[in-house]
């Protein structure tokens, strides 16, 4: 890859420069499209094209908007992107986050469309389009497009430079035809994405679903045997590429021996040094079965009341697009259920939950994976879901138990976790029950297969297999010429 014209092109950033007070604090976002891609940017040292969103953002980039990073050992380099505040609620909230998100997940949020807001959209990902064709250092450069909030930024690329090869990945669940109908710009979205050489999703389930969506909606020939689309005499090639992490994991967030981790994480949560402990560990957002997950909790200490004052589950929650009012109302719901569960099963220095509705670095998260018993990832529908993948990295001691939710991309591939329907709380109180009282060996076997699964398909594999699909395909666009 060293050496290749590789842009990356997400709506969300690597680093995030935030002023408080005096000083410039380098934050890295929640976000699974980061945690997967960085490590792939560190290798390969091309251009990350992103929304500049934090506060100190202006003031670290040169003349042309760029800044090189990591911080401390910088090998690539971010352009920013400067969006204005009706942009960011046009196209980012608006769109993106009330419009598509909601409309992929189903997750029972009703999805909503403005057309303001759709305006918006289609002016930014003009823009970052626009910055991907100034980035480009030669006329065929490799564009690795990122997510819904840029589905028509790959054929206003291609427009410009005809020889690129677009790689989008679409790191959210697809639809259903029926329920993606309902976009009033659906085929607007279609021929956007459609300007990709490689489509990617993270299941073949969602590959078939995008599929049966351009049958439905789309003048364009669909070859089911290959899965390539073909619409105004280009090919888009459909394909199933399961994101990962980085692995082995970064040294750094493993320093700290298991044990340790475990009794310093009751030490400073004020627990008895013989609690046992769950986490969670998700964005503040409504996809995220978190309520059910409570709701589970709440069960599992009614049915089980041996576990009253000895199990805590520990659920930290990073604060996320706040200024839509379904977040806002759905951290309210949190916090209150939290509450409630507390108010029934808590006891004197042993909480049924405590929540951290809080920004916490890899590092923090890292030494509470570490430290936990359990891990329970409840997501009502989610693409992959790369806090079951970090919970399996970080246990090198091959001790805990995960808790997954079959909605997620990830069930399928780590089948050795204890796979529940997060609406049914009685399979998941009866799930976490096991999970506390499961076998040191059998933890042990299930944990060694998980982590072969995911040492086996890191995130290098992933970028590895795009990047070899889009080889091919120049080679044999250069033969056929
Ligand atoms: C999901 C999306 C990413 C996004 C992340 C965090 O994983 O697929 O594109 O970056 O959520 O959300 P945010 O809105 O903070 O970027």
């Amino acid at each position: 890859l060293r050496g290749d014209d590789v842009i990356v092109v997400s709506n969300r950033e690597p680093y995030i420069h935030a002023r408080t007070g005096e000083h410039i604090e380098v934050q890295q976002p929640a976000s699974g499209l980061v945690t997967a891609l960085e490590p792939i940017m560190r290798a390969c040292s091309g251009t990350w094209v992103a929304h500049g969103g934090g506060s100190a953002d202006r003031e670290v980039v040169d003349r042309k908007d760029r800044v090189a990073v990591p911080p401390d050992n910088p090998s690539y380099q971010i352009r920013r992107i400067w969006l204005t505040e009706e942009e960011e609620n046009g196209y980012y909230y608006g769109f993106s986050n009330e419009g598509l998100w909601p409309l992929c997940h189903i997750a029972h949020v009703r999805p909503t469309f403005r057309s303001s807001d759709w305006a918006c959209y289609v002016a930014v990902n003009q823009k970052f389009a626009d910055a991907v064709i100034a980035e480009a250092k030669t006329s065929a450069p490799i564009v690795m497009v990122q997510d819904y909030h840029l589905a028509l930024a790959p054929r206003m690329i291609r427009e410009k430079l005809p020889d690129a090869t677009v790689i989008t990945f679409w790191h959210i669940p697809w639809p259903n035809p029926e329920s993606f109908a309902i976009c009033p710009w659906r085929e607007e979205i279609i021929t956007g994405l459609l300007g990709s050489s490689i489509l990617g999703f993270h299941t073949q389930f969602h590959c078939n679903n995008f599929v049966d969506t351009v049958d439905q909606f789309m003048e364009a020939r669909v070859d089911r045997e290959t899965l390539t689309v073909t619409l105004g005499g280009k090919n888009t090639a459909v394909r199933r590429y399961p994101i990962s992490i980085d692995w082995p994991p970064n040294p750094a967030l493993m320093e700290t021996p298991a044990e340790i981790c475990q009794s310093e994480l009751r030490k400073a949560t004020g627990l008895p040094e013989d609690q046992l402990i769950g986490i969670g560990v998700d964005r503040l957002d409504y996809t995220k079965g978190i309520i059910e997950r409570f709701n589970a909790i709440e069960r599992l200490f009614g049915l089980k009341p041996e576990w009253i004052g000895r199990f805590t589950f520990i659920q930290i929650a990073a604060p996320t697009r706040s200024s839509i009012p379904e977040y806002h109302a759905h951290e309210e719901l949190v916090r209150l259920t939290a509450a409630r569960i507390n108010q029934r099963f808590g006891r004197n220095d042993a909480p049924a939950i405590v929540l951290k509705v809080e920004h916490h670095g890899p590092r923090q998260v890292y030494e509470h994976y570490r430290g936990a018993d359990l891990c329970f990832v409840s997501s009502l529908h989610d693409g992959m879901n790369l806090v079951a993948k970090e919970f399996v990295a970080a246990r090198n001691d091959e001790q805990g138990v995960l808790v997954l939710s079959q909605f997620t991309g990830a069930a399928r591939e780590l089948p050795e976790a204890l796979i529940v329907n997060p609406y049914n709380t009685d399979q998941c109180a009866a799930a976490m029950h096991v999970a506390l009282t499961m076998p040191k060996t059998e933890q042990r076997d299930r944990m060694r297969l998980m982590r072969g699964l995911v040492s086996e398909f890191n995130v290098y594999r992933w970028a590895g297999r795009m990047l070899l699909d889009a080889a091919t395909m120049r080679r044999r666009g250069r033969l056929l010429k």
